[in-house]
């Protein structure tokens, strides 16, 4: 009888974007994957820095673990990725939802740039099959947040949801964004919840209510129980208009324009110019 791999999951949590990191490997020595790599940006001083990628460095080379792969659930309005330079650091490839080609198409709009799909070593058509050394994996199409979200099933037991569900007690993502959509969030979202009770969710962030400590994993059997905005009895009319209601209300985030701009790229910084310095465009006025 073939055994199945267990996977081991590490998680790294990013203070300021509130952002969860993974490490996803099934013993010392093999393969692993990242998925969802932080790159440190102070927008004050339009200044990077990589000590959130180093503690993924140091976990990857103290469990002596090869990178394969590098994982977005998709282009992050909150941070900016740090793929490219783990990619240097360490190899594997970046890859994402193929759909990232609408997004970039969007983006590439906004800030008149011509963001290309192949700054992705990898573009993951809808349920495509891959492997994480022996674990087997299938990127899932779960669109809504924005048209090219990925959520990442692992072994058909854990899944990275990325930004469709948070906690239970913290609801859903947003939907407001260029190309996203609430009741396509709403099907993305009952398509997850039809995976076994059992099934362990590990999210892209935490909002924690006053009280309750950061949380990186639930399960299908909580969210459907639990999950303020996606729980079993709530019907799509009544999840569409809460979203439309709260996106409303939501400001954008502070790092957006920075870090969509690069996340579009793969999350490359942009082109030295001649005088050495890397200039980042801010479209004004937006509106869309
Ligand atoms: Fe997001």
């Amino acid at each position: 009888m073939q055994q199945t791999p267990v996977a081991c999951v590490q998680h790294f949590f990013d203070a300021n974007t509130s952002t969860f990191s993974y490490v996803v490997y099934v013993e010392d020595g093999g393969e692993c994957a990242i998925i969802d790599p932080v790159l440190d940006y102070d927008a004050a001083s339009a200044r990077t820095s990589t000590a959130s990628a180093d503690k993924l460095i140091d976990f990857i080379e103290a469990h002596g673990l090869k990178l394969q792969w590098l994982l977005e659930t998709h282009a992050h309005a909150d941070h900016v990725s740090a793929a490219p330079y783990l990619k240097q650091k360490l190899g594997g490839k970046i890859a994402i939802g193929e759909r990232i080609r609408e997004v970039q198409k969007v983006f590439g709009g906004i800030y008149n740039m011509r963001p290309e799909a192949e700054a992705f070593d990898h573009l993951f058509s809808a349920g495509e099959l891959f492997n994480i050394g022996t674990l087997r994996a299938q990127a899932l199409h779960v669109p809504g947040h924005t048209p090219a979200d990925a959520a990442y099933l692992i072994e058909g037991s854990m899944a990275f949801v990325g930004d469709t569900m948070f906690m239970p007690d913290v609801g859903t993502a947003r939907c407001d964004f260029p190309g996203g959509s609430a009741a396509t969030l709403y099907a993305s979202i009952r398509h997850l919840l039809a995976m076994p009770p059992a099934t362990a969710l590990f999210l892209c962030h935490d909002y924690p209510p006053t009280g309750r400590e950061v949380m990186h994993t639930t399960t299908v059997a909580e969210q459907r129980a639990h999950n303020i905005h996606v729980k079993d009895e709530i019907t799509e009319a009544e999840f569409i208009a809460m979203r439309t209601r709260r996106d409303a209300t939501l400001k954008l985030p502070t790092l957006m324009l920075p870090a969509i701009q690069m996340n579009i790229q793969a999350g490359q910084l942009p082109a030295e110019e001649s005088n050495g310095t890397r200039y980042l465009k801010l479209p004004m006025n937006l509106s869309w």
